[in-house]
């Protein structure tokens, strides 16, 4: 396969090209002949064109490649490795969705020949890509699993928005389900991830690592959370004292703030429903859940709390927030937990302006019915900085000066102010 693939003889195909499966095609493409195929007939045309739908990748990265694009499944009947990268998002239950998977993986039974291989990338329960995605690749091509075709499973690692944790140099884990199949799928991505290739030794223990790794983050974050609502009844700023503490060898600093997005605040929903089906409640996994998703409410209550204790007319009070992405530098809005604060105190019928300089408005429109502004207008009873993007974290306090009535708030949700706002009314997680 391995041979075969390099010497172009077959071809590579990656299913889905959000913000996993394009770097990950492009990489493959400076080595195999690869088809990225996508169903968004918009990201395609614009990926057709060298652009990248989510603004991460830039042009140059598509130069010199040997990729086509296509939303035409019969093409991918060229290919005989796959590469399934679509998402896995939970419903409004908080229930695994694993129609997108399900349908991808119907696109490849359909095609699928003997000796070809079906690797998924996308992050599922543990026990997921055996009980889901094999019987009905079976049942569909009429092949077997081993002896017909082989299938594996490598979770993806990378960190959008982040350049230091590249796809090359981050070691990535594979798994297949045998040993001769384990040994050419760690080849095919040695020859992208410069790092190398950690083998697992079962394609469940390679779906566990990744879930694990996200809900180890939910969980510690979610304790640095809860103790920032302790601190502030004590009257202490959270940030001072992970400062303090991380003075210890083995104090690892963690800080609170909002947990959104499609992996951290998604993935342990994904343990959690794997739990239930074996009559286990897991309580940590299940609380660190309930803590940070509660973080929106309590920042926007705790802002109404100033605002009156400020003398502050609540009724008529402006607010400005200041970020709606799910975390900095990155224009990625799913599961923005910044639209928690936004309701919270449109509930106390509290204006909020929102304003976001890598964030689509009509995106953000279309989601979650904000309209956004180009920029902020007039004065306001309490700036947030919900998101610490790289504009942001250079402000002044003369810059909040401008934007904040006299007897104003900054509420800052990262603890990046603590120490320059002298004189305005401050408050951090
Ligand atoms: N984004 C991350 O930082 C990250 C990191 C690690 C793991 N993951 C996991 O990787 C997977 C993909 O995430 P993503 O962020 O790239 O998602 P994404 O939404 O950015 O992209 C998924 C792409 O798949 C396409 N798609 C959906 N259904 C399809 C189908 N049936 N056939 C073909 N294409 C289809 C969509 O049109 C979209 O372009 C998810 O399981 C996610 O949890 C994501």
């Amino acid at each position: 396969m391995y041979n075969q693939l390099i010497s172009k003889k077959i071809k590579l195909a990656v299913i889905g090209l959000g913000y996993v499966g394009l770097p990950l095609a492009l990489e493959f493409a400076k080595h195999f002949s690869v088809i990225g195929y996508d169903i968004n007939q918009r990201n395609l045309k614009l990926l057709q064109s060298k652009i990248d739908p989510s603004k991460e990748i830039p042009q140059e990265s598509f130069h010199n490649r040997d990729i086509h694009f296509t939303s035409n499944s019969e093409e991918l009947r060229d290919a005989s490795f796959f590469v399934i990268a679509v998402p896995t998002p939970i419903d409004k239950y908080n229930k695994p969705d694993l129609r997108p998977l399900l349908s991808a993986t119907l696109t490849v039974a359909n095609i699928i020949q003997p000796g070809d291989y079906v690797i998924y990338e996308s992050t599922v329960y543990p026990g997921c890509t055996y009980e889901e995605c094999v019987p009905l690749l079976e049942r569909v091509s009429g092949l077997r699993v081993r002896r017909d075709f082989k299938v594996g499973y490598s979770p993806e690692r990378i960190n959008p928005g982040d350049a230091e944790h590249s796809l090359q140099d981050t070691i990535k884990i594979v798994s297949a389900c045998d040993s001769e199949s384990l040994e050419t799928t760690a080849k095919v991505y040695e020859s992208v991830v410069t790092a190398g290739v950690h083998r697992a030794p079962d394609i469940r223990v390679a779906e566990a690592a990744k879930i694990i790794e996200n809900t180890q983050r939910d969980v510690n974050i979610a304790l640095m959370n809860e103790l920032s609502i302790l601190f502030n009844r004590m009257g202490i700023n959270t940030y001072d004292v992970i400062q303090a503490a991380a003075t210890k060898w083995n104090f690892v600093p963690y800080t609170p703030g909002l947990v959104g997005g499609h992996c951290i605040g998604v993935d342990p929903y994904y343990m959690v429903h794997k739990a239930s089906e074996l009559k286990y409640h897991p309580q940590m996994i299940a609380s660190g859940r309930f803590v940070n998703d509660s973080m929106g409410g309590y920042i926007a209550k705790q802002t109404v709390k100033k605002l009156l204790s400020n003398d502050l007319p609540l009724l008529r009070a402006k607010v400005l927030i200041l970020g709606v992405t799910y975390k900095e530098n990155v224009s990625d809005i799913r599961n923005s937990k910044v639209v928690d604060i936004v309701r919270e105190l449109q509930s106390f019928r509290v204006a909020v302006d929102v304003v976001d300089p890598h964030a689509d408005p009509h995106a953000v429109e279309e989601e979650y019915q904000i309209k956004m502004l180009p920029k902020p207008g007039g004065k306001y009873h309490a700036v947030i900085v919900a998101v610490a993007h790289k504009d942001y974290v250079k402000m002044t306090e003369n810059d909040f000066k401008e934007l904040l009535d006299p007897k104003g708030l900054v509420v800052d949700l990262r603890g990046v102010f603590k120490d320059t706002i002298k004189e305005l009314r401050y408050w951090s997680l």
